[in-house]
Formats: C-alpha cells, sequence, structure tokens
C-alpha cells in the first residue's frame, strides 16, 4: 500500500513526501523580477510546513514582456546568485524547489503590457486583456525556445532541483493549443501536433541544455473548456503521449485559460463537498495510466483520505497544492500528525485581491 508520505525518487530529485506546492505568483517580486527578504522568508517558511516540493511562482524568461506584475524573473544570469540564497533555505529545511518558467503572450495582466513586445501564435486580440499580439515569426519563435532553455539552465546553476515549463493556462504555449488563437498555415498551426510543435521544441532544447538527469516537468492543459474554439480532451491526450515520449519527468495536469469565460479558473471556487474536491481527477487518472512520466493530481486537493485512495487506486502519484498553503503554511505537518485535519481554506480566491497575494485568514 502506498502512502502520501512516502519517499520517492525522480532522477536527481529525492522527495519526502507525494505533496508538492502548486505554482502560486505571490506579487512579491521587485518590479524587475529581482528577489527581496519577504519573498525568501515566504519559501523559507513553505519549507519548514513539511511540503516534499515547492514549485516557485512563474517567472518571466524574457525582458520585452511578462505576464504579470511582481512576478519572479529568470531572464538574466544577474538572477542565478539570488536564487542560490532561495535555494539554500529551501534546502536546509528539508524541503526542495522547482522552477516555474514562464513567457507570457496576450493574456498579460501586467498594467504596462501595451507597452511591452507582446507575441503570439496569430495576431488576434485576447478576449479578456484586449491585447492583439503580434504573430510571431519562425525567428522569434526559436528565440522563445532558447529563452525557456536559458532560463532552465540558470535555474539549474542556481540549485533548483527540476524546472516546471509552464505550458498551461491561456499562455504563450498554451495558446498556441487553442484554435481561436493559433490560425497559423505553417508548420506551427493546423493539427494538433502541429500547434504543439513549440512544446515539443521547447522540451527538447531545454533536454540538450540540462541534461538527461536533470528533471523537467511540465504543466500542461488538457482542455481549454472553450468547446471547438479550444484545446479538447481528445486532442490534449495526444499532446500528453508526446511530451512524454520527448522525456518530460513529471507531467501536472491542469485545464482552463482566462478565455474560457463563465467563471471558468484552474483555481475553482465553491469546492464545497468531497465531491468537489480533487476536481481534475477522471482525466488526470486516465493521462497517468497512459503515460511513463510520473503524474501531479492539481486542483482542489483538500482531503487525506481522498488522496490516499487516489493514490492506491490509480497511477497518480503526487498531490499539488496551491491555495490551502498560502493559508497554512505548514499544513503538510498539520497532516502528518493528524489526516483529519480540515485545512481552513474555503477557495474563495479572495487570495488575488491583495499585493502580495495573501490569504483571508492569514494575512
Ligand atoms: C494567487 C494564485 C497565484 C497562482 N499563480 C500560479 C502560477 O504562477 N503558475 C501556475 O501555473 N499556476 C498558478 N496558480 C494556480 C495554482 O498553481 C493551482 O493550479 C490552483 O490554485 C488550483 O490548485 P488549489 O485548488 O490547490 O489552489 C495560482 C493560483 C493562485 C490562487
Amino acid at each position: 500500500m502506498k502512502s502520501l508520505f512516502d519517499k520517492t525518487k525522480i532522477k536527481s530529485l529525492d522527495l519526502k513526501n507525494r505533496f508538492i506546492r502548486s505554482a502560486v505568483w505571490m506579487k512579491m517580486a521587485n518590479v524587475d523580477g529581482h528577489l527581496n527578504e519577504n519573498i525568501i522568508k515566504t519559501y523559507e517558511e513553505l519549507a519548514k510546513g513539511g511540503v516534499g516540493l515547492i514549485l516557485s511562482g512563474y517567472a518571466f524568461i524574457s525582458k520585452d514582456e511578462q505576464p504579470n506584475s511582481k512576478m519572479l524573473g529568470i531572464y538574466n544570469d544577474s538572477f542565478i546568485d539570488e536564487y542560490k540564497v532561495l535555494t539554500e533555505k529551501v534546502h536546509e529545511n528539508d524541503s526542495k524547489i522547482a522552477l516555474q518558467i514562464a513567457y507570457g503572450g496576450s493574456q498579460s495582466n501586467h498594467p504596462d503590457a501595451k507597452k511591452m513586445n507582446i507575441l503570439g501564435p496569430s495576431a488576434i486580440e485576447n478576449k479578456v486583456t484586449k491585447i492583439t499580439p503580434k504573430k510571431a515569426t519562425k525567428k522569434e519563435l526559436k528565440d522563445i525556445v532558447k529563452k525557456f532553455a536559458n532560463a532552465a539552465v540558470r535555474a539549474k546553476k542556481a540549485n533548483f532541483d527540476a524546472i516546471e515549463i509552464h505550458a498551461a493556462h491561456g499562455y504563450f504555449l498554451s495558446q498556441f493549443l487553442t484554435p481561436l488563437y493559433n490560425k497559423r498555415k505553417d508548420e506551427y498551426g493546423g493539427n494538433i501536433h502541429n500547434r504543439a510543435r513549440i512544446i515539443y521544441e521547447t522540451i527538447e532544447e531545454v533536454r540538450k541544455r540540462v541534461g538527461s538527469e536533470y528533471p523537467i516537468m511540465i504543466k500542461l492543459n488538457f482542455d481549454d473548456f472553450m468547446g471547438k474554439e479550444g484545446l479538447t480532451k481528445e486532442e490534449s491526450l495526444e499532446v500528453f503521449k508526446r511530451v512524454d515520449e520527448l522525456g518530460v519527468d513529471i507531467i501536472e495536469v491542469s485545464a482552463v485559460n482566462e478565455s474560457s469565460g463563465k467563471g471558468l479558473a484552474p483555481a475553482r471556487t465553491n469546492i464545497n463537498s468531497l465531491d468537489e474536491q480533487s476536481y481534475f481527477k477522471e482525466v488526470t487518472e486516465k493521462i497517468a495510466s497512459t503515460v511513463n512520466a510520473k503524474v501531479i493530481l492539481m486542483g482542489g486537493n483538500r482531503n487525506v483520505d481522498l488522496m490516499n485512495d487516489i493514490l492506491n487506486n490509480t497511477e497518480i502519484e503526487y498531490f499539488s497544492i496551491g491555495r490551502p498553503l498560502l493559508c497554512e503554511p505548514d499544513l503538510i505537518n498539520k497532516w502528518k500528525e493528524n489526516k483529519k485535519n480540515t485545512p481552513k481554506c474555503i477557495s474563495c480566491n479572495k487570495c488575488f485581491d491583495t499585493e502580495p497575494n495573501s490569504c483571508i485568514f492569514n494575512r
């Protein structure tokens, strides 16, 4: 019988349990993406709280653009030494940390986005931000792939234990999968593998640069919930299979983007019953049974017995948790002591309304 507190190893990554802090943008970095004491303290506190692996908030990989304000940066080598301080604090407290790397595109919520160099698969106005990106040339696409790989190399040099490529939630890489935003007629548009080509190229380039033993993670949508305008479950399964073949080590399954509308979000509200928890479990279970990579179930994980049941009856092996750890960074330690402990988080999403992002029960 498997336990949520099993020790596991994925290539060079030794994990003390199966809990992962899902990436959470803290709105806490300096405006240029550099670190400060508050950030270091926040991650130190998370590490002390017992989580096996922390995914950082998304970090922008290009100085030209960024999907949000006060997010972490990793766009040049000046970040390496300060991230070393951060990773050391996490390691001193017996946890591991991966850097999530992202390119934003037209879903940028940064107040200065309209002044930035915003690229996209096609020059189509974003439904939510009203930004029309410039259609990326093939040379620009190669450049972005290189920026992902450069960012991954910097993360490795700064002693992050892994990197996660953010290919979900309607940001640049994810937009290529979304027919509404990708009308390209070249090899980056059309059928699903063409639309996913930029993601495949990113994985290949990152792998080439970080070596075979460094864990590569990816966060990928299984559905945009936009009908035919979006990525569908059937198509995404092909992408999950292919990224697996390309040697991604850990896959975090997500869904939805800001253009999905209807109040849909990867961070769902109104999780009031056990049935509403772990809300992507059916599709994630199917993906986990199809790929060789380790699979993380994300979204609404709130109950130890339920996660334990999923762990022992499916191929899902890891559970990521976002909002509850903003509320209680020591939730995993509390669960270790008492598996019946109910998290305080009520999934209200008011954590997005403050600066830094914080929980109404922990400000
Ligand atoms: C304040 C906040 C910031 C977030 N920032 C990121 C991010 O930087 N990258 C990302 O992939 N997801 C981000 N997410 C989504 C979470 O990683 C997670 O997928 C989502 O909250 C659902 O998990 P939960 O129910 O455990 O909170 C964010 C969510 C919140 C609430």
